[in-house]
Formats: structure tokens, sequence, C-alpha cells
């Protein structure tokens, strides 16, 4: 028997027991081109005398196709092992997490359910820049010049110099919107106009110093204040629910008159007083009234042919009403505890 024979017979007996490295060394030892050990003896079979090479070759290409397949057979363990050890811990029963999914923040929604209602009614969206003059935020809308909402502790004032609508500002409501659409001289108008307003307020549980409005305007022949009565109880209904209480209480704005603000029953106790209604079971909704005839006149619009009604409401408030959000400073937070609760 030719002694390398006897060797590699040993080293193949070996190979179901080498590591993943040693099987590879192994490979290049036993089978590689230039110096493995069988290719070695394979090539020198030539030189063996006639009978010799006969019986040597014969093992030695037995012992080639030995360690062909128990190299191959050793690698597919360790493939499989390896597969194997991917799913080791995996607990192939155990419910799937929640995807994480975005949300509309309340106010969002809040503001799209609000407009959605008043475009079945042929409102249209309008929308106005966040940096306004003097005349378009407070004098257009009949605000007399010493009025106290256009002293600096109330109002941001810009830094620039005064345009030929008097000095600049961030609006401090979306009503000066309603100027910029009486203006287009464009009548009837119905609008609806969604927007960011800023006052000199600093963070509190019910007060922000940026905060959202939404500012709504009809303007045509023969409005009434029955039609902006029966607009706005439609949607307070069509928002808080079909049962929903509302009531008109008087009130005063420079632009309108006569004005009201308009209440519906408190979300959070249900009527009977709570903190957040501060006892009254009532919560205010929004500010409203007949669009004054000189904010027409200011506009170029004929006072004797036109009426129309107007009105204003913070989503902040709504959206704390309509979900019983305690604090108005969480709708800021952007904190997803609280946000992942909103769909
Ligand atoms: N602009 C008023 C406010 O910010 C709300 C309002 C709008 C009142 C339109 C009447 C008509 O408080």
């Amino acid at each position: 028997m030719h002694p390398a024979l006897a060797r590699l017979a040993e080293r193949l007996a070996r190979v179901p027991a080498l590591g993943a490295a040693e099987l590879e060394a192994e490979h290049v030892a036993v089978l590689g081109r230039k110096s493995g050990e069988l290719t070695a003896l394979l090539k020198s079979l030539a030189t063996l005398p006639l009978d010799e090479r006969k019986a040597v070759g014969a093992e030695a290409n037995r012992l080639r196709a030995g360690f062909e397949a128990a190299f191959e057979a050793r690698r597919a363990e360790f493939a499989a092992e390896a597969g194997r050890a991917a799913w080791r811990g995996v607990d192939l029963t155990m419910p799937a997490r929640r995807r994480w999914a975005g949300s509309r923040h309340p106010v969002t929604r809040v503001g799209d359910e609000i407009t959605a209602i008043f475009r079945e009614l042929g409102f249209v969206r309008a929308t106005g820049p966040e940096a306004e003059s003097e005349w378009l935020n407070f004098l257009a809308l009949n605000f007399p010049p010493d009025h106290p909402a256009m002293d600096l502790h109330d109002t941001l004032y810009l830094g620039e110099a005064p345009g030929p609508e008097g000095r600049m500002l961030l609006r401090t409501h979306t009503s000066p919107v309603q100027v910029r659409v009486l203006r287009e001289g464009a009548l009837p108008v119905r609008v609806i106009v969604p927007g960011t307003v800023y006052r000199k307020d600093s963070f509190d549980p019910s007060h922000a110093p940026a905060f959202t409005q939404v500012e709504g305007l009809a303007v045509d022949e023969g409005i009434s204040f029955v039609d902006l009565q029966a607009t706005l109880a439609h949607f307070a209904r069509a928002l808080f629910g079909p049962e929903t209480a509302v009531r008109f209480r008087p009130s005063f704005f420079p632009f309108t008159e006569p004005s009201a603000e308009m209440d519906v029953a408190c979300r959070i106790c249900g009527g009977t007083g709570c903190p957040a209604c501060k006892g009254s079971g009532w919560m205010e909704i929004l500010g409203c009234g007949m669009v004054h005839p000189q904010v027409l006149a200011n506009c170029g619009v004929d006072p004797e042919r036109y009426t129309g009604f107007a009105f204003g409401m913070g989503l902040e408030r709504i959206a704390m009403n309509r979900f019983g959000i305690p604090d108005i400073r969480l709708l800021y937070d952007g904190d997803m505890r609280f946000l992942g609760q909103f769909e």
C-alpha cells in the first residue's frame, strides 16, 4: 500500500469533525491545485510502474470522490446550523407588533372636519398671510385707533418700517382675510379661512401665544341674523352631534353689529358644570355677528345693497372640548404618548 494513501484515508475520516475554518484549510491542503496532497499523488501516478499505477490510481480516485463528498456534507451542516441560529429565540406564535403609523394632530383633524362641514354649505377656502398691516388687522375692521387690542401689550408688531397701511404685525385673528376677500369685489362670497394667529400671551392651561382660528364670511343680498343662527347651529350639531344644545349670547366686536357668542353644552361634564366650563355647563365656541356696514364700506362693498355674517373660532379650544383635553399645552408638546391616541 502506498504510504500517502493510508495517511489520506485517515485525514478523510477526520473531515466530519472539522470546524468551519479548518474545513476550508483542509480542502486546500488535500485537493488544492498547487499544494494539495491528493493532487500531488494523482500527478505522480504517471511515474509509477504500471501495475502499481492501476491499484494506487483507483484508490486515489476513490479517495478524491470521498473527500469531495465529505467536504460538501460538512459545509451543508454549517449552512444548516447558521439557518437554525437565525431563528433561535424567535417565537413564531408571538403576535406581531403594531406598525408605527402617522396620525393627524387633533387640531388638524378638527380643522379638516370644520372646513368639510362648511364646504357642504357652499363655503370655499380662502387664506391670507400671517404678517399683516394695522389697516387690515384692525382699522379696516372698524377698530378705533386707540383700541386696547392695538396696544404693544397685546399685539406682536414687526420691526419693519410702516407701509402704506400702517405698521406691520403678526395677525391677531383671521378676520383680516375678510377684508382681503371683500376688497377683491367678487360678490356674493362664502369663504372659510383657517390660519395661525398670534397674541402676546404666555403659555398656561388655556392660553398659547400662537394658535389656530377658522374664520367664516358670507356676504350677499338679503342675508339676515337668522341665516347666521341657522348656519352656526347646523355647524355645531354637525361637529358635536345632532343632540348638541347651543345658545347665542350678545357680545361685542368692532367689526360686527349685532355681535354674539355661541356656546355649546360642555362636552366634558355634559352640561352639569365642571372646572373646564368654569361650572357653567356651557363652552364658548365662537364669536360671530352681522358684518358691520362700515367694514363693508371700507372694503368697497355697498352696505345698502349687501349684508352678511361672519364668525371666528379657535381650533385648540374646540379640539380640547371635543376630545376632553384638559390643558392646551398638550397640543404643542409633540409628545407621542399623547398624539398617538388620535387616529
Ligand atoms: N376675530 C374674532 C376673534 O378673534 C372672532 C370673530 C370673527 C368675531 C368674526 C366675529 C366675527 O376673537
